[in-house]
């Protein structure tokens, strides 16, 4: 199963990466390996007690909540931004960063812990609990009452439907996953109300991270600072053992994990 991690290098025949080396490589959940080097990213840790950051807010999450939001959401400071799983590895981020470009921010998750975190310690100005708020078309509506200029599409769905009834002219939506049908036996139901799309001329942007890598550079350059100041704040759920890996995974969908979902080895 392909998963980022980051280890330690324990022997080396490559004169590139020695011994004792942090690296990162996409071929997680297994405890040990053999990999040609250039498969391997070495790390310079900013803070040596802090490597799973590179699995989330500086890693691959990170990345994907600053490409989808710069790139394709273009927010402008005062617009308002509505970020679907707003707690998780990703969603978490982009709630941060468009805060720190002074936009409003809207979220929505599943539980009044992760709302409470969001905004007690992250600043985001109103979030929703889906799994409470009834309508959730009303529920968006009510802390949006001026609209919603940039949605950042996690989850699919109701989320896509609320979110486009409230939606601005020239609205951008930064498609980076659905993860509500992920697990769909049947093609589920999809929104009824994309025509608003036309009228609204809104611009929906589909997304995969893996091509983006010439902003990892400017990313980080923005990211660590921020993390530094204490301005980006990170969450994690830690499972522990590889045999507990198949648990983490499938907690994703019952939104077992706050945060990042990282599994720890030995
Ligand atoms: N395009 C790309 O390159 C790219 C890269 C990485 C990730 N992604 C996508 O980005 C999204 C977020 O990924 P992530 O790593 O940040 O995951 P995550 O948010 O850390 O974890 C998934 C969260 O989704 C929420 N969720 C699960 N089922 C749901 C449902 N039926 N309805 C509403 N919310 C649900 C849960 O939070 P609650 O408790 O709040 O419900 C869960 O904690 C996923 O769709 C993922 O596939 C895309």
């Amino acid at each position: 199963m392909y998963g980022g991690a980051v280890g330690e290098v324990i022997e080396s025949a490559d004169p590139s990466l020695q011994a004792g080396d942090i690296v990162l490589s996409g071929a997680a959940w297994q405890d040990k390996f053999v990999a040609k080097a250039n498969t391997l990213s070495k790390l310079e840790p900013f803070d040596p007690d802090q490597l799973s950051l590179y699995l989330g807010t500086l890693g691959m999450p990170g990345l994907t909540a600053y490409v989808g939001l710069f790139k394709f959401g273009e927010p402008k400071p005062g617009e308002t931004v509505f970020v679907s799983a707003a707690s998780g590895a990703v969603g978490a981020n982009v709630c941060q960063i468009a805060k720190l470009k002074g936009c409003r921010v809207i979220g929505s998750v599943g539980s009044d812990a992760k709302a409470k975190w969001l905004l007690d310690e992250c600043g985001v100005d109103a979030v929703i609990n889906y799994k409470t708020c009834g309508d959730l078309n009303q529920a968006l509506a009510d802390v949006a009452p001026d609209g919603v200029d940039v949605y950042f599409e996690n989850v699919g769905g109701d989320h896509l439907q609320a979110a486009l009834n409230v939606m601005n002219p020239y609205g951008r939506i930064a498609a980076c996953g659905m993860i509500a049908s992920y697990n769909n036996a049947e093609p589920a139901p999809g929104p009824n109300n994309l025509m608003l799309i036309v009228g609204k001329k809104i611009r929906i942007n589909g997304f995969i991270v893996s091509d983006h890598g010439d902003m990892r550079e400017q990313f980080l350059s923005e990211m660590i600072p921020w993390i530094q100041e204490g301005k980006i704040k990170s969450r994690e759920t830690v499972f522990e053992g590889i045999d507990n890996a198949i648990n983490a995974f499938l907690g994703l969908f019952s939104g077992e994990n706050f945060g990042k979902m990282v599994v720890k080895l030995d």
